[in-house]
């Protein structure tokens, strides 16, 4: 008996080093700005069987929290922007955060919590300077309330930076720097992240390179090389992924930080929405990113592993499309957790699909169309605009999965609102030109979705029956 014992002891202490060594391994973004959001104990196991050992989060949303607890899976805990103004005027809030979203789930079987991540990008130049002044209290507050409530092993504060924190006029690494507007309080939040051994999470986008920059050399963009590569000094850069990231390390050493740590918080490339997002360029994205990831060979100035979270995990069609239409097509899984494309995440260039999300239930095979009766296209604008003002049009525009023409960009925008509203028939009317079908209008890379049934309907039905079953408990009781 005795040895069986020790033995379990020791394969759990083993087990205890694997789990809590967050250095290795790849990581997924896991964001929640869905309105048919998947089951997130089903999303768990997905992650489990895909071999995904890290996720990061926007913030600390229960379902998720506890679908996490015991996955032996490590967690960045996300704090939203909108949070950072009461965190940083006030310590008892940062307790209370801690307390209710940290604490609470930091104890054996619990989560794994590496990191809280307090704001998202919140020094972001479109954000007009709006959380400049309350990131680093915040971050102070939460690291000190952290440390106050003596977590597990040690949970690190720290900020996600957009890349445009920091600049290089001509594009040489060599010669960036943080940015002037925000350059102060960068130094207070470099102070503490140095004095913690925290990291500095930055998200690199080489997508937005490119679709910002209609002179951006395209080949830039990926890991296969280019003819024109950028050097400086005696380094050569023959992609934007790793000159961004060494204009970071310069920005760092400039300022006498270049010590620090770097995780890349996102990285990864949508495939809708744009006309260069598309399954065949992410596809392309991920391949040389996972390969580069598995040889370890680091970037020029910092050679080594790389520590990165893909963004991300599923499409969201929630997100603000202030940016462009590609943003609510990032997901390496379709909103309905299907995979959109072979991939290998351990680079080993073994393509296959990824593991699907199981147990997802979809609503009937029925699309709502144009009725065929309705021809004039003057008509039809007015009814193409409210859908589309209600709903998620962002594969229809030029570029985009669906190149159709006006009645079939109206049928596309009717049936994206049906769905969105549950295949409610009374929504599927649009002034009598619309109707319901059972013969899928879905035209080569144009796909007309069927919604899914979200995890939040499926619980309150299970709610509903337990309240049901409570009651008859009560009356057979009495
Ligand atoms: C904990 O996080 C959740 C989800 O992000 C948030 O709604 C809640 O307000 C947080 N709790 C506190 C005390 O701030
Ligand atoms: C930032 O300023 C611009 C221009 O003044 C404005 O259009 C935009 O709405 C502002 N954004 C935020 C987040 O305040
Ligand atoms: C289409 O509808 C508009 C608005 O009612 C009308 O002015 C126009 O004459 C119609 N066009 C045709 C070809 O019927
Ligand atoms: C759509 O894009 C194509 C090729 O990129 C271009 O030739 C065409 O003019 C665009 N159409 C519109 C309406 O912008």
């Amino acid at each position: 008996m005795v040895p069986v014992s020790i033995l379990v002891v020791c394969v759990i202490s083993l087990s205890w080093v694997i789990l809590t060594d967050h250095a290795q391994g790849l990581g997924v973004n896991w964001g929640g700005m869905t309105s048919h959001p998947l089951d997130p104990t089903s999303v768990v196991k997905m992650l489990k069987d895909n071999g995904i050992k890290k996720v990061k989060l926007f913030d600390a949303e229960p379902d998720t929290m506890n679908a996490l607890a015991g996955s032996g899976i490590s967690v960045v805990v996300g704090i939203p922007n909108d949070k950072l103004a009461s965190l940083s005027s006030s310590y008892k809030h940062a307790q209370e955060w801690v307390k209710e979203n940290i604490t609470k789930y930091d104890h054996n079987g619990g989560v794994d919590i590496s990191y809280v991540a307090v704001g998202n990008e919140p020094f972001l130049t479109s954000y007009n300077g709006s959380f400049v002044k309350t990131t680093f209290p915040a971050m102070r507050n939460i690291q000190k309330a952290l440390d106050e409530a003596g977590t597990r092993h040690k949970i690190k504060a720290i900020v996600p930076f957009n890349a445009d924190v920091y600049e290089a006029a001509s594009g040489k690494p060599s010669h960036g720097q943080f940015r002037k507007d925000i350059k102060s309080e960068m130094l207070k939040i470099l102070g503490l992240l140095k004095s913690n051994k925290s990291p500095f999470f930055v998200n690199i986008y080489p997508f937005l390179s490119l679709q910002q920059s209609s002179d951006f050399p395209k080949e830039f963009a990926f890991f296969d090389g280019t003819s024109k590569p950028v050097r400086d000094n005696n380094n050569e850069y023959d992609n934007v992924f790793d000159a961004n990231h060494d204009t970071l390390i310069w920005s760092l050493k400039k300022v006498g930080y270049q010590d620090l740590e770097i995780v890349i918080g996102e990285a990864g490339w949508p495939t809708d929405g744009d006309k260069n997002a598309n399954k065949i360029l992410a596809k392309k994205f991920y391949d040389g990113l996972l390969k580069k990831l598995a040889k370890g060979d680091g970037t020029p100035l910092r050679k080594g592993y790389l520590e990165v979270y893909l963004f991300g995990l599923t499409d969201e069609d929630l997100k603000s499309i202030a940016p462009g239409d590609f943003e609510r097509h990032w997901g390496i899984l379709g909103y309905d957790g299907q995979p959109k494309f072979p991939m290998d995440l351990t680079g080993k260039g073994n393509d296959k699909l990824l593991k699907a999300v199981q147990g997802v239930q979809y609503m009937d095979k029925k699309w709502c169309v144009l009725n065929n009766d309705v021809r004039n296209a003057t008509l039809l604008q007015f009814e193409l605009n409210y859908a589309c003002s209600q709903t998620d049009c962002t594969s229809l525009k030029n570029g985009s999965s669906c190149d159709l023409d006006l009645p079939g960009k109206v049928s596309f925008a009717f049936n994206s609102y049906f769905q969105s509203r549950d295949q409610d028939v009374r929504t599927c009317d649009f002034n009598g030109k619309a109707k319901i079908t059972t013969d899928n209008p879905s035209k080569g890379s144009c796909v007309f979705n069927i919604q899914i049934y979200s995890a939040g309907v499926k619980h309150q039905v299970t709610c509903a029956l337990s309240i049901f079953a409570g009651l008859a408990l009560m009356s057979f009781l009495h």
